[in-house]
């Protein structure tokens, strides 16, 4: 027993995935108002007044060293402290989305009930998938005309390879949309347009047996749609199973619509009711125990200013074990350093909050004066743990760097070694040419002109980026293979990373499947261990 167990064991932290439009936002937003972590009226919707908030912020706090994420949301809901974790989407998609996940415990992936499974669903779930961490999923939209729920539960299976498992089942959408049917309670929970801002509607819930209440309620014509899915369900569906749940192989499935907030309590209890506790962690030495009293933690995620004004960099980082307190002293294992932390923050919306204390499961974000990298550990300092390295994610965007100013060969080569090392790029180079010709390869295409801007500002570097047709990258995991003689396609592209890692360069998956086809035995990698 640990002196923290009941604060650890009540919290919970997940990740949402989804593709841009889906819901995201609106599904937290609703979250926070269960947990009276904003008001009624308040809302996290508006994502430019977050950032502008959080600029400001730093102009304040950066002097006292105090650092802020925005990258985690915390609420409490019945007895349980919640942290969501934002995984950017759009322009800001970046490998900090990817890295996101390895921060979370669960992950909840929202779907449009009128698009199904879209790409950058496809792309995060693919990362969580490779964790086994739990997935829930809520097909969000259900007020408007949807797909037919039994072909988007087979587009998860079939295009994800996820078991899915409705605990509850959708009665119509659009404006014929009347609710959802509870499969354990054997009851059905009457649709109410609730709007924004309050809490609850005017929900009835009525037993499936009771046949005339329930055909004065949704219609004759709901009512034998339903019970013909019912039965159709009850066949066809994988039972419930929360062990595989737990191991990622089975996903619960809820049906609402975050908009007009129905279905979203529902789901938050029953998420509560199967989400683990924050899990253990391995370390080169086996794993750590998150109740463990030592406190321990990694860094996923380093977020340089963009600013100029306040070039910090703050370091993010997940809680393993036992409790962060700002007072004692930790110990940066990778740099072999003894040092205290700035006191860590949390920003919601325009509202900052000091966090007094910290507990495994929780993020907390430091200001970062250059010694952190990704993947690092930080321990008490009688500790002298280090805890597996966050995997390096394939980039899908590939450009080739040519410097324009020659001259300043010295400084181009600095900067984006540097810029690399953070973990913003990947660079590569082909093989046996060296530094001579260097190709950057990035998870969203924002990261180029991120590249571009830091060199010239922080580097005097001026810079043009080339693009090349490459999507795919892949590591190879052979030891024994003579990368040289590879019998690759026409096409394909042999490099090294940092590390001096061969990879190889494709222009689609095609090509992939032909490399592997004609090498007996080569294994190629989307992840590369660190
Ligand atoms: P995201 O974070 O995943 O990108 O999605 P976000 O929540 O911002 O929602 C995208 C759009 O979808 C928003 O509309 C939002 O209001 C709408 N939406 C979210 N959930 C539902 C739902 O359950 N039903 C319906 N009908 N719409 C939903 P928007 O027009 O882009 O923004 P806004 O003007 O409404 O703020």
């Amino acid at each position: 027993m640990g002196s923290f167990d009941k604060e650890i064991n009540r919290r919970r932290t997940f990740a949402i995935i989804s593709h841009p439009d889906a819901g995201k936002t609106t599904l937290t937003e609703k979250f926070l108002l269960y947990g009276g972590a904003i008001n009624l009226a308040g809302s996290v919707k508006g994502k430019a007044t977050a950032r502008h908030a959080v600029s400001d912020w730093m102009e304040i706090e950066k002097e006292r060293g105090i650092s802020v994420t925005s990258s985690v949301l915390q609420f409490n809901y019945d007895g349980y402290c919640i942290n969501i974790l934002d995984t950017p989407g759009h322009q800001d998609f970046s490998e900090d989305t990817y890295r996101t996940l390895m921060a979370a415990d669960s992950a909840i992936m929202v779907i449009d009930a009128s698009k199904g499974v879209e790409a950058q669903t496809r792309k995060l779930f693919k990362v969580c998938a490779m964790r086994g961490i739990p997935i829930f999923t809520f097909v969000n939209k259900l007020d408007r005309d949807a797909n037919d729920t039994f072909d988007l539960l087979d587009e998860v299976e079939k295009e994800l390879g996820i078991a899915t498992c409705p605990i509850n089942w959708p009665i119509g959408s659009g404006k014929g949309f009347k609710g959802v049917y509870d499969r354990e309670n054997r009851a059905i929970v009457t649709y109410s347009d609730t709007q924004k801002g309050t809490k609850e509607g005017e929900t009835k819930v009525i037993s499936i047996d009771d046949t005339d209440a329930l055909i004065a309620e949704i219609g004759q014509d709901a009512y034998d749609k339903l019970t013909e899915e019912i039965e159709l369900l009850d066949g066809a569906s994988a039972e419930f199973n929360l062990s595989e749940v737990h191991a990622g192989k089975l996903t619960p499935v809820f049906f609402g619509s975050a908009l007009t907030n129905f279905g979203v309590e529902i789901f938050l209890q029953n998420y509560l009711k199967m989400a683990t506790v924050p899990l253990a962690r391995n370390t080169k030495d086996g794993a750590i125990d998150p109740t463990d009293d030592d406190f321990s933690a990694f860094v996923f995620k380093i977020q340089a200013n963009m600013n100029k004004a306040h070039r910090d960099r703050i370091a993010f980082m997940r809680i393993c074990s036992g409790k962060f307190d700002a007072d004692k002293e930790v110990k940066h294992v990778q740099g072999n350093k003894t040092m205290r932390l700035s006191q860590p923050q949390q920003i919601m919306a325009d509202e900052r909050k000091i966090l007094s204390e910290a507990y495994a499961g929780d993020i907390i974000g430091v200001f970062d004066p250059g010694i952190f990298s990704i993947g690092d550990t930080v321990c008490a300092p009688k500790k002298n743990i280090m805890y597996e390295g966050i995997p390096t994610f394939a980039p899908e965007h590939f450009a080739r760097v040519r410097q324009i100013d020659t001259m300043k060969r010295k400084q181009f080569i600095k900067g984006i070694s540097q810029i690399a090392q953070e973990g913003a790029i990947q660079i590569f180079q082909e093989l046996n040419t060296g530094m001579e010709e260097i190709i950057v390869g990035v998870v969203g295409v924002l990261q180029f002109d991120v590249l571009k801007y830091r060199l010239e500002n922080e580097y005097n570097v001026e810079i043009r980026l080339e693009p090349l047709p490459y999507e795919f990258i892949r590591w190879i995991e052979n030891t024994d293979i003579d990368v040289k003689k590879l019998q690759g396609t026409s096409d394909m592209k042999k490099v090294t990373d940092l590390k001096g890692r061969p990879l190889l360069l494709f222009v689609n998956s095609w090509s992939i499947q032909m490399t592997i086809e004609r090498n007996n035995g080569l294994v190629l990698t989307e992840f590369a261990k660190n």
